[in-house]
């Protein structure tokens, strides 16, 4: 059970440390969508409102050193707007150290202030130095978890836990790595009764089956880890499910719009989503699920017209009677421009780190939290 023992503390005039996850949307240094802020605002306005000194830390991206169009000045500005007066250090990804879990990183970070709370839930499945090495800093005494840690781990149990079957798991978009290597504990486990796998991590499953993937971006390392994940589901009784049609821009994102068989891509293609007998499929497996999780969407938020099928899935999951989470930045971004959200049962802020706590593994972040 996580609590915000913070809530204890006498905070008037304290020097209070908090993580959060504000890896938000970036354009010209505006915020596209500030979703994951508003998260965090309850703890954030809690501390204010007592008299704390407030500072906050962030990655944003991931930037190889400091690189001015990820500069965390954007959140400062937000939380000050909003009458929250906070100071907010630079980007922690821009020192190479924060990746590194390195210690003297996080002491620098931590020298100065009484206490240290971590509200990130979006980044508690990494081990970044500001995740786990920082709340090792101070003494459990001096650290907890915020209200949106609580709130998630609270919301996502359902999932965790005991899920109303059957279970189904949409899961799209990028970062391919990260998000298939939960998927054999989440399957041997038998959390999960349907697992559809949307682009772009399909393409990856398409072609270890021997499909061309036309110029979309195949892992062709993740084969073998492809190939057990089918096994998996079969031996586990999981229903795995490929798109069986594709919209593809011939030659580029921009280019002309095509729906092709998924098998038969041509070397030109470039795959943008599923077609509309994909579509159709996973339809049907939305109006049987009782429970679904969907992380990653389809398409190009910056390339008008390539969000058609991620918006019709995402209200076909919103309508559905079942409990319904949908997670990461994209995804609720896409979500909230649709006028959507309102619809899920819950708006997670985490895609990867929502995903870990799903399939049950022990999140870094949290871990730390737990015992204490
Ligand atoms: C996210 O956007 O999923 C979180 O902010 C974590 O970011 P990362 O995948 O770059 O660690």
């Amino acid at each position: 059970m996580i609590s915000t023992t913070f809530t204890q503390w006498p905070l008037a005039k304290q020097h209070v440390l908090v993580r959060i996850d504000g890896n938000v949307p970036l354009h010209n240094d505006t915020i596209v969508n500030d979703f994951r802020l508003r998260a965090v605002e309850p703890t954030i306005r809690y501390l204010c409102n007592r008299g704390a000194f407030v500072t906050l830390i962030t990655h944003i991206g991931n930037p190889r050193g400091y690189d001015p169009s990820v500069s965390t000045r954007p959140i400062a500005f937000w939380f000050n707007e909003r009458q929250m007066p906070v100071l907010v250090l630079e980007n922690t990804r821009f020192d190479p150290r924060e990746k590194k879990g390195d210690q003297k990183f996080s002491q620098t970070l931590a020298h100065g202030h009484d206490y240290f709370i971590n509200d990130a839930w979006g980044t508690m499945h990494r081990n970044d130095a500001s995740i786990v090495a920082l709340a090792k800093c101070f003494a459990p005494e001096q650290r907890s978890c915020g209200f949106l840690v609580q709130l998630e781990t609270e919301k996502l149990s359902r999932l965790r836990n005991h899920p109303k079957r059957p279970f189904t798991l949409f899961l799209g978009g990028g970062k391919t790595i990260d998000k298939l290597r939960y998927l054999p504990t989440l399957i041997e486990q038998e959390r999960l009764n349907h697992l559809v796998i949307l682009p772009g991590i399909a393409h990856t499953f398409l072609a270890a089956n021997g499909a061309n993937g036309g110029k979309s971006p195949v892992h062709n390392d993740l084969f073998e880890l492809c190939n057990t994940i089918k096994k998996l589901c079969h031996h586990h009784h999981v229903e795995l499910h490929l798109p069986v049609d594709l919209l593809v821009g011939e030659g580029s994102w921009q280019g002309v719009k095509q729906i092709r068989a998924a098998e038969s891509l041509q070397a030109d293609d470039v795959s943008i989503s599923i077609g509309p007998k994909s579509l159709e499929t996973f339809q049907g497996i939305i109006n049987r699920s009782e429970s679904i999780f969907f992380n990653g969407i389809m398409g190009e938020p910056r390339i008008h017209g390539t969000l058609e099928f991620s918006e019709r899935l995402l209200t076909a999951i919103g309508m559905s009677s079942a409990y319904t989470v949908i997670g990461g930045g994209d995804t609720v971004t896409l979500a909230e421009r649709c006028n959507l959200s309102d619809y899920f049962s819950f708006c997670s802020s985490g895609g990867g780190s929502t995903l870990a706590y799903i399939a049950g593994t022990q999140l870094p972040g949290l871990s730390v939290f737990e015992n204490q």
